[in-house]
């Protein structure tokens, strides 16, 4: 079964603790947390105190993708705050090995994200430690950019990849997702389905997953 992750980056954030019990019962599987720190992209989001203090509104995994220079500083940070899985760039960490053990020595789940110009292939030695890559489908930053089509070439190439090195890699594809391409990119073999604007589009949070779902079936 597919996963659906809403990424509350498009929710009201006047109304963020409403929004996530919407986006709960209409049956997201997990929430996508995009956090930004005005430098490793050209956007600000919001950060720890924000993560802490929705924490007790949902049992939902929090799928956590930072967006910010030097991550490995904040991860035991994230972990406390709620973080069930904590995604960092490819491109944003020096040393991702180590950075990807500590974050497995917090006891939660580890994921690496890629750009759209970083290729698979920087992945092969470090895919059996994982257990998640994030492939981005569109320039991080903002949500309602428009998909970038090679973005399925690498989902299929890290599934291939995946399908020798770590089997049960899961593989999340991010950005520009909505009705008319969630299937495919759900046949490239990605297991996570981040949406933003395609889920909180006019705070029709049931009517739009609904409709996700459906493109699914
Ligand atoms: C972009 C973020 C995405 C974004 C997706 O930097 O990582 O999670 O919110 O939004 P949509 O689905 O609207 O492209
Ligand atoms: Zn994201």
């Amino acid at each position: 079964m597919v996963k659906i992750a809403p990424s509350l980056l498009s929710a009201d954030f006047a109304n963020l603790g409403r929004d996530i019990e919407v986006t709960e019962t209409a049956g997201a599987d997990w929430i996508h947390i995009d956090v930004m720190d005005g430098s490793f992209v050209p956007n600000i989001s919001f950060g720890l105190p924000v993560i802490k203090a929705i924490r007790p509104l949902t049992k939902l995994t929090f799928d956590v993708h930072l967006m910010i220079r030097e991550p490995s500083n904040f991860f035991e940070a994230f972990a406390e705050a709620g973080a069930d899985l904590i995604n960092f760039h490819y491109e944003a960490e020096t040393h991702i090995d180590r950075a990807i053990q500590r974050i497995k020595g917090l006891g939660v789940m580890a994921g690496i994200t890629l750009n759209p110009a970083t290729p698979v292939s920087v992945l092969k030695h470090i895919l059996p430690e994982l257990d998640l890559v994030l492939i981005m489908s569109v320039n991080p930053g903002f949500g309602g950019q428009s998909f970038i089509p090679y973005s399925l070439d690498k989902v299929r190439e890290l599934r291939q990849m995946a399908d020798v090195l770590n089997p049960s890699l899961m593989i999340e594809i991010d950005g520009g997702i909505g009705e008319n391409n969630i299937r495919a990119a759900a046949e490239a073999g990605a297991d996570v389905i981040v949406a933003g604007s395609a889920v909180y589009r006019n705070n029709e949070i049931s009517e739009n997953m609904m409709k996700l779902r459906k493109a699914l079936r």
